[in-house]
């Protein structure tokens, strides 16, 4: 029996395919450019810094924020240890929350196992939503910043933050954002303008390669340095340089995949974030209202951030619906609990987690359907596994 052709729905990890601009810009910074960025006046070296300041120019356009700002960074991941080592003092108390992911709550519970600060999670409804009435309450004299999730990763469901940030101020106190799941979908100006600090992964909705991300910190904010290293300037001090973006990028940078991520950044831009995640919604959203529809499925929420869909199937563990999916129609999904330690507790998932399928710019009503008719095969039920009724136009990027 032959297999199924791969049907890539795991967008939400890390997107794929990416645009061919930016596999384009990738190899030709490894091919052509080949030198590093910041150490040298010789041309091709000349060359990587300007690719390494290109990204650095495309974040700070989406934040529309000055590039000074903007610290590049190998992810979301890392973004968020630099703010939370950075930031945080002995004695600080934070304010984290029960949507988050483990890129947020295993920093701060390192910090906090290891008495330096105290922390406390507040709860999210049973979509991944929290009340910004639990963070007052769990506010304090101590407590320094509120860290919260843009979007969940498991639910697709965006935060008020807005109303956080409200609350936030009322104390004085910073709010640092993980844009993770909403940079690229989202406006992250409007994020930025609430908050103190957002970091986001770069190889998501931004389209770029993997092993790209980046953290903004307001103006006034001075994180120290958690690595220290070579800066290419000041070489023969031993401190670190004073401003933002050298201190906290000490290290050669990977230039391909920075060519790459302000690729995929232009690429958005190019064909729209609207556009593209108009698209990306309504091929999550017909997903999510078919497959809801089939018996013994339950979709954990409706998403209204990121096209994510969450979902359990009665009686089958989800690691095996996911293994069915691929074996039955190609499909790519992830099955588990998806790194957040926390948030299934309030689905109703902390026995097994769910199955999450999440969408690109470059699938279409072929894969809902894909899914859909596959997760309709393992129930049993008559075969949704078409794809009328997804009245959506090829978008432009596809053709
Ligand atoms: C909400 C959220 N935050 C942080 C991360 C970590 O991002 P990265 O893999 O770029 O470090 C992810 C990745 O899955 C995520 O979904």
């Amino acid at each position: 029996m032959t297999s199924p052709p791969r049907r890539y729905l795991d967008n939400a990890a890390t997107g794929w395919p990416k645009p061919p601009e930016v596999v384009a810009a990738v190899v030709r910074a490894m091919t052509e450019v080949g030198a590093t960025a910041g150490r040298g006046a010789y041309r091709s070296a000349l060359e990587a810094t300007a690719l390494r300041d290109r990204a650095r120019r495309a974040v700070a356009g989406l934040l529309g924020a000055d590039p000074a700002r903007v610290v590049l960074s190998t992810g979301a991941t890392v973004a968020l240890n630099v703010a939370f080592h950075g930031l945080l003092q002995p004695g600080d108390h934070v304010v984290a929350t029960a949507a988050d992911h483990n890129a947020t709550l295993r920093p701060l519970e390192w910090l906090r196992a290891r008495g330096i600060i105290d922390l406390s999670i507040v709860p999210c409804d049973g979509s991944g939503r929290v009340d910004p009435r639990a963070v007052r309450l769990a506010w304090r004299p101590a407590t320094r910043l509120l860290s919260s999730s843009l979007v969940s990763n498991v639910t697709g469901v965006r935060q008020d933050l807005a109303a956080l940030s409200r609350v936030v101020r009322e104390h004085d106190g910073l709010l640092v954002v993980d844009a993770a799941q909403g940079a690229g979908l989202v406006p992250v100006d409007e994020i930025a303008a609430v908050a103190d600090v957002v970091a986001a992964a770069g190889h998501k909705w931004l389209q770029g390669p993997g092993g790209t991300g980046w953290l903004w910190v307001r103006e006034g904010l001075e994180p120290e340095a958690l690595v220290q290293g070579g800066t290419g300037t000041a070489s023969t001090c031993l401190d670190m340089p004073g401003a933002l973006v050298e201190r906290l990028e000490a290290g050669s940078p990977d230039v391909p995949a920075l060519a790459g991520l302000a690729a995929g950044i232009e690429w958005l831009a190019r064909h729209g974030t609207a556009a593209v995640a108009g698209h990306v919604r309504a091929l999550a959203a017909a997903a999510a209202e078919r497959l809801a529809a089939l018996p013994g499925v339950r979709v954990v929420a409706v998403p209204d951030g990121a096209p994510i869909v969450s979902f359990t199937v009665a009686d089958y563990h989800p690691a095996d619906v996911a293994a069915l999916l691929e074996q039955i129609a190609g499909v790519e999904a992830r099955a588990g609990f998806h790194c957040a330690a926390l948030v299934h507790r309030h689905l109703g998932t902390a026995d097994g987690g769910t199955v999450r399928v999440s969408f690109g710019p470059f699938n279409g009503p072929a894969d809902v359907a894909a899914v859909v008719g596959a997760v309709a095969a393992v129930v049993g039920a008559a075969g949704d596994g078409h794809d009328d009724g997804i009245s959506l136009t090829r978008p432009a990027w596809q053709t």
